[in-house]
């Protein structure tokens, strides 16, 4: 039993000038003769509430300032921007003792002298857990790098302040995105990664095989050739024959050869599925109001990490957030968006003729001709649209009852529409597109109680982007995936 006290001792302080015989006395008597510190997170400590008491804080070090009698420190553990000062006296310091450093310090938690910090750690002792050598780590102390720089890293920026404030917003929109549906009677279902369906009809799908095997030779693994999901919509479609409400949230898979700012080989995507559906308003209710919801939480739950991105990644932008959240998101037709485009005196590298798709180009001049504030586009050409978009049926411009909802900085933020649900209208779409047997399975849904059903998909990245104002889909995933990208 000492023995294995004292293995687990020394792997948890590996670097000390103590001698591995007195940590582990000293060890021994302070777990049974004095009462142990209470362990606190950062974010614990800064409330105040063990003012007085012996505490013990781990985490990293994100300054180390050593003064004549004092040093200072300020560690932080990802529990919050603001990092813990500990204060302790220069002698007693680790040669050690770094900036970007694991520590754990043990001390007495005071209130600040200082109006900045409302507590500090007056340390008794501090013990380095992992050195840093603070020449080679790519970040210096004091210095503000750019997310570029920092993108450079992806093993190391969650380290950075703006990344981990990044990696607490994404979670805290993540907890309220199913909080959201939660709320609203939707039914959460896990929609596979591997599929053989193509649900966009784009051609952009990455392919999954065991090594060394096609699908076509005797005994592959899959009897079909199988990719990973460009969307969980045809799963949810199924779902939605039996639940009304259903969504589901995961990675999602695109194979599109783009550099762009705003598309990822590996993204997540939030969709939702309504059955009994009146109108395209169905949809651009649960649209909106899953927006503003997501967007309130995070504003309220991580004011901090949020005012870091308004202050230094995007100024101004909170401005841009608050209008979104304060006016009600308009609502255009496809056909009038050409007529806004065609209008304008703006020079745009591709044509607005109708029946052409909108471009980015084209996306971010009506988000700004509508106040730049959210707009959804609606009825679009039914060309345009994959095989599942419910026929508008009207004359002479075909048009699909699909919806768009175009945001301010990022354009496309969410895709969705009626799914047709008449037998014979979606048989013959799939017929025209040589589909009716692979999806004969998706006919059966239209054929045994058939409802009118839509939906949508919302990317979540650029969601981040549109509320944070950050202008590379890269920087707002913890480990980004695109073409040519070398991969962690
Ligand atoms: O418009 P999309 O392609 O719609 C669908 O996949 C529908 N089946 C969803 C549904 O109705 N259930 O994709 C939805 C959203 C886009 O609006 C965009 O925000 C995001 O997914 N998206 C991407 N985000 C990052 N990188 C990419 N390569 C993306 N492709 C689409
Ligand atoms: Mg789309």
């Amino acid at each position: 039993m000492f023995e294995m006290m004292f293995q687990t001792v020394a792997r948890a302080f590996p670097v000390s000038s103590i001698s591995p015989v007195s940590r582990c006395v000293s060890f021994g008597v302070r777990r049974f003769c004095e009462k142990n510190p209470t362990k606190l997170r950062v974010s614990e400590a800064l409330l105040g509430a063990e003012v007085g008491e012996d505490v013990r804080v781990q985490g990293w070090v994100r300054s180390y300032r050593p003064q004549k009698n004092n040093i200072f420190l300020h560690v932080n553990d990802g529990s919050s921007l603001k990092s813990l000062q500990v204060v302790a006296p220069a002698g007693k310091s680790d040669p050690l003792l770094s900036f970007g450093c694991a520590v754990e310090v043990k001390g007495i938690l005071k209130k600040s002298p200082h109006f900045k910090q409302p507590v500090e750690l007056e340390a008794k002792q501090i013990q380095v857990i992992g050195e840093c050598n603070p020449v080679d780590f790519p970040f210096k102390i004091k210095e503000r790098h750019s997310l570029e720089y920092i993108r450079q890293f992806p093993h190391l920026r969650c380290r950075t302040n703006a990344f981990s404030s990044l990696l607490r917003i994404r979670s805290e929109a993540t907890a309220a995105i199913h909080s959201y549906f939660k709320s609203n009677g939707f039914l959460q279902i896990h929609t596979p990664t591997i599929t053989s369906n193509d649900c966009e009809g784009a051609g952009e799908l990455f392919q999954v095989e065991p090594p060394g095997t096609t699908f076509a030779e005797v005994g592959s693994f899959f009897s079909v050739p199988v990719y990973l999901t460009v969307s969980g919509q045809l799963h949810l479609e199924v779902m939605s024959g039996a639940f009304p409400r259903v969504y589901t949230f995961g990675p999602t898979f695109r194979a599109e050869n783009s550099q762009s700012r705003r598309h990822l080989a590996e993204f997540f995507m939030v969709e939702a599925e309504i059955s009994f559906t009146e109108s395209i308003e169905d949809l651009t209710k649960v649209m909106e109001d899953l927006f503003r919801s997501v967007t309130d939480s995070v504003l309220a739950h991580c004011e901090e990490d949020v005012d870091l991105f308004h202050k230094y990644v995007a100024p101004g932008h909170r401005d841009t957030v608050d209008d979104a959240l304060k006016k009600s998101f308009p609502v255009i037709t496809y056909t009038e968006a050409i007529d806004v485009l065609k209008r304008s005196s703006e020079h745009f590298t591709f044509p607005t003729d109708w029946g052409c798709d909108l471009m980015t180009e084209h996306e971010k001049y009506l988000v700004k001709h509508c106040g730049n504030i959210p707009v959804f586009i609606t009825d679009y050409p039914y060309d345009l649209k994959p095989f599942y978009a419910r026929d508008n049926q009207d004359h002479p411009k075909r048009t699909a009852a699909a919806v768009d909802l175009l945001v301010p900085g990022v354009g496309e933020l969410c895709g969705g529409s009626l799914r047709e649900e008449r037998l014979s209208l979606l048989r013959s779409r799939l017929q025209e597109c040589g589909l009716e047997e692979t999806y004969s399975w998706y006919l059966d849904l239209r054929r045994f109680g058939s409802v009118p059903h839509g939906g949508f998909g919302l990317g979540f990245e650029r969601y981040l982007q549109c509320i944070l104002g950050v202008d590379n889909i890269k920087d707002v995933i913890p480990f980004p995936r695109f073409s040519n990208s070398c991969l962690l």
